[in-house]
């Protein structure tokens, strides 16, 4: 696709041109990302670079590149890494991709949380450790849990932990929700699979090619995860505990009855920032 010897500046041509025919929305913007990546300089940069020539190297790096951005690879699955709260998360394949929306649940989440002082916090299905290290990044004295089924996904939490100086505060182990958990918590949080196994299907190509569909089925009605979580609440948390959910569009009302069911009362809904009800905070018995 992108021979050597072409200059960078027609590379990012080459590649904007293929991925603004493919549809993809910010061709031009990750045309110039992915470019950089392949050869470390940077093509939108007037003067040298532009005009300098992608090696044998750098072409077939640059190519491979484009071409599974073109198979609606995102971006941030491609280059195995993505921002959330300020941290850099390494990914793997078994990780969901940190969504900006997901930043409700962690303002949900540190409003409940003592700015010092000891808390102990249990995550589960922690990914890459995208809310569990998000809140102990903020929270000095907080120690962590994350759980996750996925043992791969677990990897890269640990990787993250240490890459942001934070594996003294967090431990991370494979398991079913709460199952098999003893230990008392301060504050439960978790962002499970909550996409009705029917849709998923339908959902963008980014999303449903290239997320794990474990970090996306939430079984028939795509509640299953909450009836697992406040089923098994009860057990691990410290008396005055809460418990913070991320929900998907529209289902307050049955996450809520939910968790009555189970003995919590919501407290508290947190809208993200297109104004969508996305963190819900409930108080226990
Ligand atoms: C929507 S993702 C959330 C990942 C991350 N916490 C975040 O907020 O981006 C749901 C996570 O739940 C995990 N998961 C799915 N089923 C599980 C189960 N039965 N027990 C524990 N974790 C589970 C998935 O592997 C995935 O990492």
């Amino acid at each position: 696709m992108i021979p050597a010897g072409t200059s960078l500046g027609e590379a990012r041509r080459i590649a904007a041109d293929r991925l603004a025919e493919a549809g993809i929305d910010e061709a031009a913007s990750e045309a110039r990302l992915l470019l950089r990546l392949a050869t470390g300089r940077d093509p939108a940069l007037p003067g040298a670079a532009a005009d300098s020539c992608l090696d044998a190297d750098e072409a077939a790096s640059a190519s491979t590149m484009v071409a599974r951005r073109l198979a609606r690879e995102p971006v941030a699955r491609i280059i195995g890494t993505g921002a959330f709260h300020g941290l850099d998360l390494a990914l793997n394949a078994a990780c969901l991709i940190p969504r900006d929306d997901t930043e409700a649940l962690v303002a949900a989440a540190l409003d409940l949380l003592p700015a010092r002082g000891p808390a102990r916090i249990l995550d589960l299905g922690v990914g890459p450790g995208t809310v569990l290290l998000a809140l102990l990044s903020e929270r000095p004295e907080a120690t962590g849990l994350g759980i996750d089924l996925s043992a791969e996904a677990l990897d890269a939490a640990r990787d993250n932990a240490r890459t942001h100086g934070l594996a003294d505060r967090a431990v991370f182990a494979q398991g079913c929700w709460t199952e098999g958990l003893a230990a008392s918590y301060d504050l439960i949080v978790s962002n499970p699979p909550y996409i009705p196994a029917a849709d998923c299907d339908r959902l963008a190509p980014e999303v449903a090619l290239h997320d794990p569909r474990l970090a996306l089925d939430g079984g028939a009605d795509g509640l299953d995860a909450y009836r697992a979580v406040f089923t098994g609440a009860g057990q691990v948390l410290n008396p005055g505990g809460c418990v913070a959910v991320e929900i998907g569009i529209g289902q307050a009302p049955d996450v809520a009855r939910i968790a009555r069911a189970c003995g919590f009362r919501l407290a508290r809904l947190v809208s993200d920032l297109a104004g969508i009800p996305r963190a819900l905070v409930f108080t226990g018995r």
